[in-house]
């Protein structure tokens, strides 16, 4: 099952970026659909560290571009994904196995009410000053 796929509404104009948000996206329905019980644990384990990985990657090639294209907004752009790259590490460093019914439900809170909105909504400001810089 896909929890959430990538359409046109999540576009933010930038080819290289959509891809990893697509990504991201795929990191995420991976985590879900991996079947989160502690037998899993090891599996569960990588998949949290490659997401981990692929936020990092993501959020500073995302931060290059705003700054060449000087985006105004930064300030508030970069506190968000500091954000969500610590409820990332928290949820790694947290999961231990022993409640995957938690990590299900904290992976879809991060999905659905963070990370999507993220990429629609603040991602999409940075839309008007990327025209032909990137
Ligand atoms: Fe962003």
């Amino acid at each position: 099952m896909t929890y959430v796929a990538w359409d046109e509404s999540m576009s933010v104009g930038v080819p290289v970026l959509d891809e990893e948000h697509r990504r991201l996206l795929d990191l995420f329905n991976g985590l879900l659909e991996s079947g989160i019980t502690p037998a899993n644990r090891e599996e569960l384990s990588s998949l949290l560290a490659s997401l981990q990985d692929y936020v990092a990657v993501h959020f500073a090639r995302e931060e290059a571009m705003m700054e060449r294209c000087g985006y105004p907004e930064m300030d508030g752009h970069l506190a968000a994904h500091r954000y969500f790259a610590d409820e990332v590490e928290k949820l790694a460093r947290d999961f231990d196995g022993d409640n995957p019914t938690m990590l299900r439900v904290d992976l879809i809170l991060l999905l659905k009410d963070w990370f999507v909105e993220h990429i629609q909504q603040t991602d999409s400001l940075y839309k008007p000053y990327v025209g032909e810089k990137v």
